[in-house]
């Protein structure tokens, strides 16, 4: 297998189909468009089986998206996507960057409805957010496509905010990225685990997500929360 890209927290390898690409998930955690990096023992393992329980769960609820199968741990077969540089952003509680631009809502409050934003995936600009007419303007998406990201996202949301529920987890908010298949179509891609979910636990508010580590928590704690994490949604112990 040929090396393609390597990114932040993952190494995308080309396959003899070329409809299908593998992605193995790296130790990695990153934080502050990189600037801080470390290791996370099993993150990877972890972050792939989250993201494989999570996918399957929104194909059986009618949502496309790039997982073909995780032959071994954290080595994902994926559908080989042509990815579009856009974060799709879906919130349901005030936390994050958004604290800084939405007045009048504080950490931890809900908003009436679900917002979706977007943003460009550019660590030099900080990764901008957009609008429709700035995703048009940059030819990244057409206004079809803009608005099937927004539907799938919001659909995700719908599914996904129940279902961490009964899991005893709140979904404060999360991140998507989507590709075009070989016909067009909008697929989901890219990864849904701790590094891309705000998600806190109900009964304590601990978190249990990523943000531990950007808060800047020694890495004990952050394995410690990935673990929490993984044994919440996909059960049992990381092989
Ligand atoms: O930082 P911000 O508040 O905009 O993050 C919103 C959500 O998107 C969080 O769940 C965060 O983990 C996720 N996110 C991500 N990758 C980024 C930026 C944000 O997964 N580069």
């Amino acid at each position: 297998m040929e090396k393609v890209a390597e990114g932040k927290t993952k190494i995308i390898y080309s396959m003899p189909d070329l409809e299908k690409v593998t992605l193995k998930f790296k130790d990695d955690i990153t934080a502050f468009d990189g600037k801080k990096h470390d290791l996370i023992k099993d993150k990877g393992v972890i972050n792939a089986a989250i993201t494989t329980k999570l996918f399957r769960y929104l194909e059986k609820e009618g949502v496309s998206t790039h997982l073909v199968d995780l032959p071994q741990p954290g080595v994902m077969v994926a559908r080989n996507l042509k990815m579009i540089p856009l974060e799709v952003v879906c919130r349901n509680i005030a936390a994050g960057h958004i604290l800084e631009r939405l007045p009048g809502f504080k950490k931890g409050d809900s908003f009436p409805k679900p917002i979706v934003e977007f943003f460009l995936k550019n660590d030099s600009l900080h990764d901008p957010i957009l609008n429709d007419d700035h995703i048009q303007v940059l030819a990244l998406a057409n206004k079809r496509e803009i608005a099937e990201m927004k539907r799938l996202a919001l659909k995700t949301n719908e599914f996904l905010k129940p279902y961490l529920l009964k899991k005893e987890m709140i979904l404060a908010d999360f991140k998507l990225e989507f590709g075009r298949d070989s016909k067009g179509k909008i697929i989901v891609g890219d990864e849904l685990d701790c590094d891309s979910m705000r998600l806190w636990d109900i009964k304590t508010g601990e978190i249990l997500d990523k943000d531990v580590y950007r808060q800047g928590a020694p890495l004990e704690k952050v394995t410690e929360t990935y673990l929490k994490c993984y044994r919440k949604i996909v059960g049992g112990e990381p092989k």
